[in-house]
């Protein structure tokens, strides 16, 4: 019987401890620390990624560059910087129930037409199941082959049998590995099975996929240590019980971080949505205030997203602040610039500021709109629906340039905006065509023009 030992491990960073202690010594964190078993043994020993491997050239081309395999979902192969790269090992997490089966379903069964034998390697599913939903989703394939298993053995027996496109474990969390004797799920057991999938990958040159649990505060179950292991990083997000699914990519080795994917759950899967600014703009009210259009940019990809604001008076002491979608400290700085500079009375009101459709703006440019919004609100003077607005606000009040104004304006035009408020700086890269460009200086005459003062 082989000799087990306790160890402690912080759930957050993955550090290893002597003992249990409130708070990680290396990332500080509260109550992170559980105990787990461990089998004192040396079979816990790995081997290199791939036999026989020595010292190369940078320059050597004995070896031919990989080609990247593409998958029938163009939103998807954008996340991943133009397909999936061979021998990469990308984690995709998401909230329960938000469509991480369904999305892998997908993706393999377009990479096992395309290319070969795809091993779906499903530890939280029955077959049944699995199938049940293929046939929902229209992917049943004789190529796609269903693996319930959750010992990493065998499933790592099974994937050097074979020669599989692509490996796909659903879920990282549900494998297992009895040189370990913590339970599945624990920091040791996902952080190993994670490392065998990572050699695995590497030395066989099969991309492999893993579905991971996310938290409560958001993060992808297991220590963090996991997202520095793996090459790509992937969120699938979703708004409560909205159809709209954003696949983002939070780490990519091999591509753009900014990049989104954008997808509606139907019965029948995920269906791409290529162009997400008429779906983000269908619901858009017409002549109310505080409703602003921002031509933003997601990485290389302009989208025409709502910018939303409701200010009103204040039942208590301290007034409401409340943001979703936008960073909260952005729209605090605009709240101070537009009561300074813009003579707004607006500290004593309740603020609500919102971007439809669960979509998040993180990119300065959407300063403007976020300030045309609220003072559309406060003198509840509609916009007229026809103005688009970019620009990043200053201290001062003034209007400062952005990137990519062409793409936006281009965007703005080709969903029939007919005026377009921007930074004056940017007027001059702008193309004019079949909108009219207004370049404004400051917040002030773009509060005028909007609002038709
Ligand atoms: N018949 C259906 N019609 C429409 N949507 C469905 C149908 N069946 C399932 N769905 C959608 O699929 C979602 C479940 O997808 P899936 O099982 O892929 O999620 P998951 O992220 O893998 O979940 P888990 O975390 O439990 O593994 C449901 O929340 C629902 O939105
Ligand atoms: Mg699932």
């Amino acid at each position: 019987m082989a000799k087990t030992k306790s160890t402690f491990v912080c759930q957050s960073c993955g550090a290893v401890l002597v003992r249990w202690v409130g708070r990680c010594p290396e990332c500080n964190e509260w109550n992170s620390v559980v105990e787990e078993q461990v089998i004192e043994s040396g079979t816990h020993v790995r081997p290199a990624m791939k036999d026989g491997a020595a010292p190369t050239p940078i320059t050597d081309r004995s070896q031919p560059a990989p080609n990247r395999q593409g998958t029938a979902l163009t939103e998807l192969d954008r996340v991943l910087g133009g397909g999936i790269v061979p021998g990469s090992l990308i984690l995709i997490g998401g909230d329960p129930g938000i469509g991480k089966s369904t999305l892998m379903l997908q993706i393999s069964h377009c990479v096992a037409e395309a290319a070969g034998p795809v091993l779906y390697v499903s530890g939280e599913e029955s077959f049944d199941q699995t199938r049940m939903r293929a046939s929902r989703l229209g992917t049943l394939s004789d190529r796609l082959l269903i693996y319930t298993e959750t010992s990493l053995d065998s499933v790592r027996n099974q994937i050097k049998k074979d020669d599989y496109a692509l490996v796909v474990v659903d879920s990282i969390q549900s494998m297992y590995t009895p040189d370990l004797a913590a339970v599945p799920g624990s920091v040791s057991q996902v952080r190993d099975c994670a490392n065998e999938f990572l050699r695995l990958a590497k030395g066989s040159s099969v991309p492999v996929f893993l579905v991971g649990h996310v938290t409560k505060d958001g993060s992808i179950a297991g220590p963090r240590l996991l997202e520095h292991l793996v090459d790509t990083v992937l969120y699938f997000e979703g708004e409560g019980k909205q159809a709209l699914r954003i696949l983002r990519a939070v780490k990519n080795r091999f591509g753009s971080t900014n990049e989104i994917g954008v997808f509606e759950m139907t019965e029948a899967g995920l269906r791409e949505v290529p162009n997400p600014s008429a779906l983000f703009l269908s619901e858009r009210p017409k002549g109310v205030s505080g409703s602003v259009v921002i031509p933003s940019v997601e990485g290389t990809r302009p989208l025409l997203v709502e910018v939303q604001a409701l200010v009103g008076d204040t039942p208590l002491a301290s007034p409401r602040r409340t943001v979703a979608g936008i960073n909260p400290n952005r729209v605090a700085l605009i709240l101070a610039v537009l009561e300074k500079r813009a003579g707004a009375h607006i500290a004593d009101k309740d603020v609500f500021v919102n971007v439809a459709g669960g979509v998040k703006l993180d990119e300065p440019a959407a300063d403007l709109a976020v300030a045309v919004a609220l003072m559309s609100s406060l003198l509840e003077l509609p916009v007229a629906s026809d103005i688009a607005i970019f620009g990043e606000v200053g201290l001062a009040g003034e209007i400062r340039a952005v990137d990519m104004a062409r793409a936006r304006v281009a965007e703005a035009s080709k969903f029939g905006f007919s005026r377009c408020i921007l930074p004056k700086s940017c007027a001059a890269d702008v193309r004019e065509g079949d909108i009219e460009i207004v370049p404004v200086n400051t917040v002030s005459q773009a509060i005028d023009v909007a609002l038709d003062r």
